[in-house]
């Protein structure tokens, strides 16, 4: 493309978590309502928006690679977009290092893009990493369509300000969308086609809003309404600081039936004096006593959690005191990593910074622990009788994919649709899926 044209197809590609995915999904809306049309699959987008991650050092080298592999056999590059953290986080580095990116947009910012896409059009560079007042949700395109799981954020940003991460820089502040936007936006998931929605945040337990009447109330009341939306079969939320799990919210998970019993809940360490230089604001201790709450409030629930290995300064006894933790509560699933120094963050100039060699074997001895745990758990669910929700067909004729209550990917053959919720019993467990067999159609 000739940088004097108007994009007619875009791409985009979205790195991260969940919350860049949605708003990935936002960027395509507004792209399709400016009418610029998905690229079909195997073909060259006009238009490219690379919606990136910076949490880790690899997400975030990944960016140039992309933007190499844009390049076509002819030399010339589609109009590139790079949006998300990165974008905030080194948006002027990027523009010095790859003359190929037309705009560099921030996550507060991407409600921007169609006026920046006419500039970069006419042969500008833009780059726009404000954090404006006027929210962009504001300005964005209604939802119109959805498939059967959808996600919706609720809470942006995080002030808790982890001495290992970068999210308080790239989202900035807590805000909490208001409640009526909220329900407006579900209630359109659901007469679109979604059956799930899972509410997003980097805090999501830290929402909090007035109800129509007027009255302030925090996520599980929120939930609560959620839950009254007819059509709506199943809600969850992701992800969690254990210090905003509420009285509420823990009660939450033994009142609501459409909340799924699965909780989403980083610890990160499992000692005491790691977790006081990650400033993570909880002990072992308080963050067991949590899980014990929510496990009264709901005896079968799921629990999945976050862990960093080789934070500046971990002994092998302070590693070993995560394995113990690990052990005492049998996670149904978990997300682990090595601790990567990102600029600006205290962690990064900490001393003691861990041999790559130390937390290779680290991470290797807790992932062998946590799929031990994963497969325990799978096994133990084993003869349950639950719903699934179909996402999607499987890979054999007649088989289809979706989760069950606890998050766990079932596969199963028989008459189905994706968006059913049907009834199966789990019959067979492997560390990553489950086989169920079919037993009735739920009604609809
Ligand atoms: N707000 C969430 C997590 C957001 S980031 C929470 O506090 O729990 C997702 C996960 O990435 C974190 O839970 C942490 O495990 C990991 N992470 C964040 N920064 C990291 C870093 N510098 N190195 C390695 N892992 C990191
Ligand atoms: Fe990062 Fe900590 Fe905020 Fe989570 S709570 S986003 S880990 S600073
Ligand atoms: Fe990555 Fe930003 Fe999400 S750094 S994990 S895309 S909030």
């Amino acid at each position: 493309m000739r940088p004097t044209q108007t994009p007619k197809t875009y791409r985009v590609k979205s790195f991260g978590c969940q919350m860049n995915v949605y708003d990935g999904d936002r960027m395509a809306e507004l792209l399709a309502e400016q009418g610029i049309a998905p690229a079909p699959e195997g073909e060259d987008a006009d238009l490219v928006v690379l919606n990136t991650c910076h949490i880790r050092e690899k997400a975030a080298e990944k960016v140039y690679s992309d933007i190499g592999r844009l390049r076509r056999e002819d030399g010339s590059s589609p109009l590139i977009a790079v949006a998300g953290c990165v974008a905030q986080a080194e948006g002027e580095e990027i523009m010095a290092r790859a003359p190929s990116v037309k705009m560099v947009v921030g996550p507060q910012a991407y409600h921007r893009l169609p006026e920046m896409i006419r500039d970069a059009s006419e042969g500008k560079r833009v780059t726009d990493t404000d954090m404006p007042a006027e929210t962009k949700f504001d300005a964005l395109p209604r939802r119109r369509r959805s498939g059967p799981t959808a996600f919706l954020t609720v809470q942006e940003g995080c002030d808790k300000f982890c001495t290992y991460c970068v999210v308080p820089y790239t989202r900035g502040a807590e805000v909490s969308r208001p409640h009526a936007d909220l329900i407006d936006e579900a209630k359109r998931l659901v007469e679109s086609g979604a059956r799930e929605i899972t509410l997003l945040g980097q805090n999501v337990n830290a929402w909090t809003g007035e109800d129509a009447k007027g009255r302030a109330i925090g996520l599980d009341g929120l939930i609560r309404e959620l839950a009254g939306i007819p059509d709506l079969a199943r809600i969850r939320y992701t992800t969690s600081h254990p210090n905003d799990m509420t009285e509420g919210l823990i009660a939450a998970h033994g009142e609501i039936g459409k909340l799924m019993p699965f909780l989403h809940l980083p610890v990160q360490a499992g000692n005491d004096r790691v977790l006081k230089a990650m400033n993570r604001s909880h002990t072992v201790d308080s963050y067991l006593r949590i899980l014990k709450r929510v496990r009264a409030a709901r005896p079968d629930i799921a629990l999945s959690g976050d862990f960093i290995v080789g934070f500046p300064g971990e002994s092998d006894a302070e590693f070993e005191d995560t394995l113990g933790l690990v052990d005492a509560v049998g996670y149904a699933q978990c997300f682990s990593f090595k601790y990567s120094p990102r600029p600006g963050t205290p962690a990064a100039t900490m001393d003691d910074q861990i041999p790559a060699a130390v937390m290779d074997e680290r991470l290797q001895r807790l992932q062998a622990a946590l799929n031990r745990d994963q497969l325990a758990f799978n096994k133990a669910s084993l003869g349950r009788t639950c719903d699934v929700l179909v996402e999607r067909k499987g890979k054999h004729p007649g088989q289809w994919l979706g989760k069950s209550p606890w998050l766990q990917s079932v596969h199963f053959t028989g008459e189905a649709q994706v968006g059913d919720l049907v009834r199966v019993e789990l019959t067979e467990a492997g560390p990553n899926s489950i086989a169920a067999r079919l037993l009735e159609t739920a009604p609809a």
